[in-house]
């Protein structure tokens, strides 16, 4: 008889074949089983799911088909247009306690990493040759009596029944008006997609959740807003929607992908329907991310940057939000799409940094997030940042120019983006037709009101003011100004002209529309900077002064969202 250790001193001194013949070696329990040439079964013995030409149906677990009816799950582009057609299926990697199961499309590829013990998926996309595209998804369309609530970071409850939506009047695209009045609208599920810990749908049996950390593979910036989860409104489905990139709250966002943009691994997790049990899964894929068992060289290959926000007056830029994005930008940060994004707050001195960043090159942008530096305007910019293998690119200190406080007349609400402090702009970031309960008419008194007397959006006809006094002219003979205005989101419909006075001075009328205000979003949409000239001699000291933002025009529920208003001395 021979022991481990003779077995090893043996192997030390001669070499021997140490892999057992295939069929004796660990195989993973998981399975993908072909049953004609467009049907396959995937899963493991804990469940598993029949995958048709475009759409999986048959979830089954724990002795129940977890899709019924429904549709099932499948991957799409642009809206519901383009739903993938599998041609193929494939192991391509296993280990003793895995498969990888890759489903072919022209498009590209869509992998299901199936772990024995695990009751759901790692799921990701590997682009071949996806065309042009705004919206980029992968779905499930679930049983709805199994999964009768939906679950966001911000928003908890009951997916409104079909027999709702049967009984009540549609006003626009997805949302419905009920005989009380009140709406109903997919959109009221709509999120912040890059806070979102997880969400789901779930019932008192089950509940089926994207668990998505690291999110680079995400189009857009901090704001970047999406639908998460509805109640489909023709068939009655509970739908969980990982919208991998997407356009609902942007006016243009299109891209082109290379051939090796991969989207994920993310975590379709199936529970007994505990929100607690999928917010500590959440956890664990957050300290597990990046994933290590990904065999991909491009994914672990990553580097970290970190660097020091100053203002050019001196102070830190506390709080700034930071984006790491496309290098030297034709778009706004909300707009890039095409390759990977990473997102930061600096902290109060202005320092930032973020880790297992893909390398490459990168540029830069940071603008204010409110609180300490609610007044600054401007955005800073850096391009040609390289991200290496495993090391850390420190950008030191970067001086971000901004205006000269002591020529500002006035502001009114903080520069960051969103509606933050005005009326109405909260609790919740969505609410259909909460921008008709803002007055018409708003008088703004500098020096007297505050914030909160402003509404979050404008859409009606009628005005908002700002009436400020003047006490005298800045010295020598320049009395021009700027007014620059910074809307938080715009939809296009309601016009409105400036006055400064009672003259035209500019504006708000003919932008890309961003469909914001309409969806319900309270509090951001795509930003929008407008910069208006105030001639020398249109100010008036001693006097009252007024700038009007007068509606002449107005379409329902169409309009502006406010960041911040400000007059300054040029
Ligand atoms: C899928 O699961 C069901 C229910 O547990 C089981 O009856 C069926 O045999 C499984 N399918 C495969 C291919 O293993
Ligand atoms: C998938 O095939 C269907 C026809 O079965 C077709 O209508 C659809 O456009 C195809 N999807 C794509 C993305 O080409
Ligand atoms: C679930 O879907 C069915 C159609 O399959 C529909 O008749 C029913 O009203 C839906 N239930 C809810 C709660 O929406
Ligand atoms: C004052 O006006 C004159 C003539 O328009 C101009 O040349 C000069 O630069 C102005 N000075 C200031 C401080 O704006
Ligand atoms: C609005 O202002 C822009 C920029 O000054 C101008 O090009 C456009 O003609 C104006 N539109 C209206 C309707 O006044």
């Amino acid at each position: 008889m021979v022991t481990v250790r003779s077995i090893l001193g043996l192997a030390a001194l001669v070499p021997i074949a140490v892999a057992a013949p295939l069929e004796e070696r660990a195989k993973s329990k998981s399975f993908l089983k072909q049953i004609d040439g467009s049907t396959w079964v995937i899963g493991n013995e804990l469940w598993n799911v029949t995958q048709g030409q475009q759409y999986a149906t048959k979830l089954m677990y724990k002795g129940k088909d977890l899709v019924g009816d429904a549709v099932g799950h499948y991957v799409s582009y642009n809206g519901a247009a383009s739903d993938l057609n599998w041609t193929s299926a494939a192991i391509v990697d296993s280990g003793s306690n895995y498969i990888n199961v890759k489903f072919t499309a022209v498009g590209g590829d869509f992998h299901w990493v199936i772990y024995d013990d695990l009751v759901g998926a790692y799921q990701y996309f590997v682009n071949r040759a996806l065309p042009v595209l705004g919206e980029f998804r992968t779905l499930w369309r679930l049983d709805n009596q199994s999964f009768p609530n939906g679950r966001t970071n911000i928003k908890d409850g009951v997916l409104p029944p079909l027999s709702e939506y049967a009984s009540a009047t549609n006003v626009q695209d997805e949302t419905w008006q009920k005989a009380d009045g009140t709406f109903l609208t997919k959109y009221d599920w709509s999120a912040f997609i890059k806070d979102v810990d997880f969400h789901g749908v779930y019932g008192e049996e089950f509940g089926s959740w994207y668990i998505n950390p690291g999110k680079d593979y995400i189009n857009g910036n901090h704001l970047k807003q999406e639908l998460m989860i509805h109640r489909e409104s023709k068939t009655g489905d509970a739908v969980q929607l990982n919208m991998i990139h997407g356009t609902h709250y942007q006016a243009v966002s299109r891209d082109a992908f290379a051939d090796g943009k991969t989207w994920g691994p993310w975590l379709w997790y199936l529970n007994s329907g505990s929100q607690s049990d999928a917010a500590s899964r959440a956890k664990q894929e957050d300290r597990a991310w990046p994933y290590k068992w990904f065999k991909d060289a491009a994914y672990q290959s990553r580097g970290k940057i970190q660097g020091k926000l100053v203002l050019s007056d001196g102070r830190p830029a506390a709080g700034a939000a930071v984006f790491l994005g496309d290098n030297n930008p034709s778009v706004s940060s909300l707009d890039q799409g095409r390759d990977y994004y990473y997102i930061t707050y600096a902290d109060e001195n202005g320092k930032f940094s973020i880790r297992d960043v893909r390398t490459g090159t990168y540029g830069l942008e940071a603008w204010s997030n409110g609180g300490k530096i609610a007044d600054v305007s401007t955005l800073h910019r850096e391009s040609e940042i390289q991200i290496r293998k495993g090391s850390n690119t420190n950008l030191k200190t970067l001086t971000w120019k901004v205006a000269d406080v002591k020529k500002r007349i006035f502001q009114v609400g903080e520069f960051d983006r969103k509606t933050t402090g005005f009326a109405l702009s909260g609790p919740h970031p969505y609410e259909h037709g909460r921008i008709a309960n803002c007055p018409t008419d708003i008088t703004y008194r500098v020096g007297e009101s505050d914030t909160s007397d402003w509404c979050f959006g404008q859409s009606e006809v009628g005005s908002h003011s700002i009436v400020f006094p003047l006490d005298s002219l800045p010295a020598g003979n320049s009395s021009a100004a700027k007014l620059t205005v910074s809307l938080a989101g715009f939809s296009q419909g309601s016009k409105a002209d400036v006055l400064l006075n009672n003259v035209k001075i500019g504006n708000i009328t003919d932008m890309p529309n961003s469909q914001d205000t309409y969806r319900g979003a309270t509090q951001a949409g795509e930003w929008r900077l407008l910069e208006f000239a105030v001639g020398a001699g249109a100010l008036k000291a001693k006097e009252e002064n007024k700038i009007e933002f007068k509606v002449y025009s107005s379409a329902q529920w169409r309009g502006w969202l406010w960041d911040s208003i400000i007059l300054e001395w040029v």
